[in-house]
């Protein structure tokens, strides 16, 4: 498939979605969400596919959704525009591998929204890091008020959303929005470093990991444990399992199949 605003690359285990709409800094169209959809789809039913990164450029991850689209539209438009985005974003939040969100420059708004999809985000230190909607008249519509508030604390979060005030790489460190700030011109090769390392992991203890962690957000604790508890057991029925014990005891590095 041709992409308008993906630059999409797969190798070794590494699928790369590079959103690349540079003279909008990477606002998010219908278009764009689309395309991303396309290709979260494609990441999730490739077995090859063991991490997914997803960024932009050095100046924007993207600065929100497209304000030339939203400044006429009405409420049937906000409707679709959010139905689309919300779909896109379950989407990517639901894949059951890996995914870093790599980010330099603005993350704003839609962005950011996107971003806190991912199990992991990495910023460069030109990263900044805000929901603006507040000063045009909105508030996030794709899903800042939930997901930012229940990373960063619902105090935290308020203030972002009610100031829309950007908040730059290493405040965002010491919130708990990004996992760690490392220099620009470093970024990409933590990125693939990471995922190198998470590619070693054994896939299916990840995502049982992933999910528990997941969907534990909108359980009780004592709901939440009890579904950890069921899918630790069930990992006693992987191989990997016995690998990854084996290799402890013969003191020797696991080598995991995803079996
Ligand atoms: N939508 C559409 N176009 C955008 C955009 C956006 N969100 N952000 C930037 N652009 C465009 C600018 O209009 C400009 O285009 P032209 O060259 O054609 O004029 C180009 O990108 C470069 O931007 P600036 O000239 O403004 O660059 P700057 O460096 O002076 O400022 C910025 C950068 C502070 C990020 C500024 O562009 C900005 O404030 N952008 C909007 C940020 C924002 O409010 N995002 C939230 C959108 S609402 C949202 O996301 C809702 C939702 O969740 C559903």
């Amino acid at each position: 498939m041709d992409y308008q605003y993906i630059l999409f690359t797969k190798e070794e285990g590494l699928a790369r979605l590079q959103i690349n709409r540079p003279q909008k800094l990477n606002a998010l169209n219908m278009d764009v969400y689309r395309e991303i959809e396309a290709v979260v789809a494609i990441c999730e039913a490739a077995p090859d596919v063991k991490v997914l990164l997803i960024t932009g450029d050095n100046k924007a991850f993207a600065a929100g959704a497209d304000i030339d689209l939203m400044a006429d539209g009405d409420i049937v438009m906000a409707q679709e525009l959010t139905d689309l985005s919300r779909r896109v974003q379950e989407r990517l939040a639901d894949i059951p591998k890996p995914t870093i969100a790599v980010l330099a420059g603005y993350c704003l708004g839609g962005g950011l929204e996107l971003a806190l999809c991912c199990d992991l985000r990495i910023g460069a230190e030109n990263a900044v890091f805000g929901l603006p909607e507040i000063n045009l008249g909105i508030i996030p519509g794709g899903g800042g008020t939930q997901r930012l508030a229940r990373l960063i604390g619902v105090a935290r979060a308020t203030e972002m959303i009610f100031l829309g005030e950007m908040v730059k790489a290493e405040e965002a460190l010491h919130l708990g929005i990004v996992n760690r700030v490392v220099p620009l011109e470093r970024l990409e090769e933590e990125a693939r470093e990471l995922a190198r390392k998470l590619m070693a992991k054994p896939p299916i203890a990840l995502r049982s990991a992933k999910t528990a962690i997941r969907n534990g957000l909108s359980m009780g604790l004592k709901e939440g444990i009890r579904a950890e508890q069921d899918a630790f057991a069930l990992l006693f029925g992987t191989k990997d399992q016995k690998e990854g014990m084996a290799a402890f005891i013969e003191k020797r590095k696991p080598k995991f199949i995803g079996r």
